[in-house]
Order: structure tokens, then C-alpha cells, then sequence
């Protein structure tokens, strides 16, 4: 066993370089001794409950050019969509009646007054549709303060804003120079969100072209120094009308990027027992298995997806990416089956909230 698996089963604290050993761990019976860590840690602090998000994804609209998105604003192979408030109410109302306690709205990045009255007057529309039982999350991009503390006055509890890599150089490479990323603008997003009295929720994506265990490992660090409340983070996938398909040979196979994701989770869980962690569509999308895996390691939120078939097929950032035919309501019950068979029970009707948030409060 490598010194620092040990240390970590002793509950020594952890370091960097700590982190970046357990990141590289080859042995499948570290490997598994690390995730089992994850889930023991999991059940101590927050349980074996599964909040459920139903995930809405409003738009893929997007005026960004991230290098490795599917939506991004420079991809004209795909048709563009903004959803009906027919539809939304659709959604959030089987949601409702399906006790999910929670939605996260997600869009492109968009910006300007329009956009912001439309948020602003979707979230009191599903709020009065759902008799204010609803916790929402929104996940629409970099934004003002203004903005951010308009959406909490109108009812949003939650937001996500992935730093994507916290090491400014990768960050960076992954985002054109055009003067629409700035990796400050971004941190400060975070604490505005903070300063708003949102649980804040970040992420990054693992397995990147020239990522290393350093830059992962930095990734968690992050996390911590920011005290953030909550996490969705899984693998790079590559998407073949984007620029980052050109660096698809330098990647580590899908494989890895997927056991690498599972470590990911396991350590944060052990750094951060409290936060909400999503096991994430694209731990899904590389193998079947991977969203019970991802909570089997230490991750306690789903977030089945409630976008009307058609427009689901347009919301691809990233290839194969799964359950593009599956009804909702079909996908829930198999859901329901596969969390309780591995011994984990679903929030029904609750909100799920952070738990480190409210200690953050305190
Ligand atoms: N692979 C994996 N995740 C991706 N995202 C965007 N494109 C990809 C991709 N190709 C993630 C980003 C973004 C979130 C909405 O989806 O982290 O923040
Ligand atoms: Fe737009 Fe977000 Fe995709 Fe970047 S990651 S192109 S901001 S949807």
C-alpha cells in the first residue's frame, strides 16, 4: 500500500503531494480501498441519501467559444433552442409530483437584460406552479452581481459556476483569448455568488489534454480554499465540432479518465465530508454503470434529466452522451431500483441542501 493510502486510512491530513500519489493510483485493490474511503466518510457526515435535481436545460444558446463545448457559439452544425414556458412548467411540475425537491435550470451563456428578466421570470413562474416547494439551482454562466442577487431575490437557493481548471494556464488554454474569459472574472464570479447568499457550487473537468495529477490535485486544493458548498466535476469528453478534437491523441483513454474522475470524488468527499456532490451525465456517458459508481465513491446528488426529448438531442457538450431517448419518468423508476440495490435511499421531498453551507452560515 502506497504511504499516502495508508496515511489517508489513518486520517492523517493531506497534502499536495499526498493527493497527487492517490491520484495516480494503478493498484485496483488501492484504488477500491480509496473509493470504499470515499463512501465511509459519506455515510458519517452526510448519509446514504441521493438528492435528485431535475435538470432542465433551458437553452443551448450561447455566446462563448469554449474550445472543448459542443454548444459553443461557433459550432453552426447544430439548431439552436430556447424552451417554452409550456415546457419548462412541464418539467418542473413532473419534478413536483415526482417529489424531487429540487431543479437546476442550465443554459448557454448568455447575458444582457433580456436574458436576465427571462430567468428572473421563469424561477417565480415555477415557484408559483409548485407551491414554492421547489429549491432551484441555476446554472446559466458568468453574470453581474446585479444579476446573480436579482435571480436570489426571485427565488434561486443554489448556483454553478464551473471553474473548469483552476490552474490559470490550463484555463487558459482551454478558452480562446477573446476577450471573453478571464480566469479573475471567473474567481470573482464565486465570491459574488458567495456575497449574493447562494450555496455556491463549482467543478472542473478531469482528464484534459495536458492536465496533470499536479493540476488535479490543485483542482482539490481549490475546492477547499474556497470553501466552496458544492461540486459536480467528471471526465473531459472529447466532441467532434470542437476545436480541443484536434488534441484527442493526447488524451488518457476514456477508461482512465473515468477511474480518475472516481478518485477525484472519493477525495474530495474525505476533504470536504459536508458539500453536495454530483455524480455527473458524463461519468454516464463512459460507462452504464457510472453514476452509482460515481455515488458509490462518495458522490450524494443526481440530476435526471427532464429536458423534452427533441430539445435534448440539441444540448450535446460532448459525444454519446446517454439517455437521449429515455421519458423521464421511465428513467426515475430505474433510477429508484439502482440506488436502493446498492444501499442508498433517495431524498424524496427534500431539498437536499448543503450541509457545509449551513455550517458555513453558522
Ligand atoms: N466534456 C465534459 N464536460 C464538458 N462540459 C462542457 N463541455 C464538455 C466536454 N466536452 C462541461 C463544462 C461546463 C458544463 C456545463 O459542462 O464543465 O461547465
Ligand atoms: Fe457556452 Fe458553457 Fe459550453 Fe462554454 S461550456 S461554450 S459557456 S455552454
Amino acid at each position: 500500500m502506497t504511504g499516502a493510502l495508508s496515511d489517508l486510512l489513518n486520517n492523517k491530513p493531506l497534502a499536495k503531494e499526498h493527493l497527487v500519489q492517490l491520484l495516480g493510483i494503478t493498484n485496483q485493490e488501492e484504488h477500491e480501498a480509496l473509493l470504499h474511503h470515499g463512501l465511509n466518510t459519506k455515510a458519517a457526515s452526510v448519509g446514504r441519501i441521493v438528492y435528485l435535481r431535475g435538470l432542465i436545460e433551458l437553452t443551448n444558446k450561447c455566446a462563448k467559444n469554449c474550445f472543448y463545448c459542443g454548444i459553443r457559439a461557433g459550432n453552426d452544425t447544430i439548431e439552436r433552442y430556447f424552451l417554452s414556458d409550456e415546457d419548462v412548467l412541464q418539467a418542473a411540475e413532473f419534478a413536483y409530483k415526482n417529489q424531487f425537491g429540487s431543479l437546476v435550470i442550465q443554459t448557454g451563456e448568455l447575458s444582457g437584460p433580456i436574458f436576465a428578466a427571462q430567468i428572473e421570470r421563469l424561477l417565480k413562474l415555477i415557484h408559483r406552479h409548485t407551491n414554492n416547494e421547489l429549491t432551484i439551482t441555476l446554472s446559466c454562466g458568468e453574470q453581474s452581481q446585479e444579476v446573480y442577487q436579482r435571480w436570489k431575490e426571485a427565488g434561486a437557493s443554489r448556483y454553478l459556476l464551473r471553474i473548469e481548471a483552476s490552474n490559470r494556464k490550463l484555463y487558459e488554454f482551454i478558452h480562446p483569448a477573446d476577450g471573453n474569459h478571464d480566469y479573475d472574472t471567473r474567481i470573482k464570479g464565486l465570491e459574488d455568488l458567495k456575497k449574493c447568499g447562494y450555496q455556491v457550487g463549482t467543478g472542473v473537468m478531469i482528464g484534459l489534454p495536458g492536465q496533470t495529477l499536479e493540476d488535479l490535485a490543485d483542482d482539490l486544493l481549490f475546492f477547499f480554499k474556497m470553501d466552496i458548498d458544492m461540486v459536480g466535476m467528471g471526465p473531459y469528453l472529447e466532441h467532434a465540432d470542437t476545436p480541443m478534437f484536434d488534441q484527442r491523441n493526447l488524451l488518457l483513454p476514456a477508461s482512465e479518465r473515468f477511474l480518475l474522475s472516481l478518485r477525484m470524488i472519493a477525495l474530495l468527499r474525505i476533504m470536504m465530508p459536508y458539500i453536495n456532490i454530483a455524480a455527473s451525465t458524463a461519468l454516464e456517458t463512459i460507462n452504464p454503470l457510472g453514476r452509482q459508481m460515481g455515488i458509490l465513491a462518495g458522490a450524494n446528488v443526481v440530476m435526471p434529466n427532464l429536458t423534452p426529448v427533441t430539445d435534448r438531442k440539441k444540448y450535446l457538450l460532448y459525444n454519446n452522451k446517454p439517455n437521449l431517448d429515455k421519458d423521464a419518468s421511465l428513467s426515475t423508476a430505474t433510477l429508484n431500483d439502482v440506488l436502493s440495490s446498492i444501499g442508498e435511499t433517495i431524498g424524496y421531498g427534500r431539498a437536499g441542501d448543503s450541509i457545509h453551507f449551513s455550517h458555513r452560515q453558522a
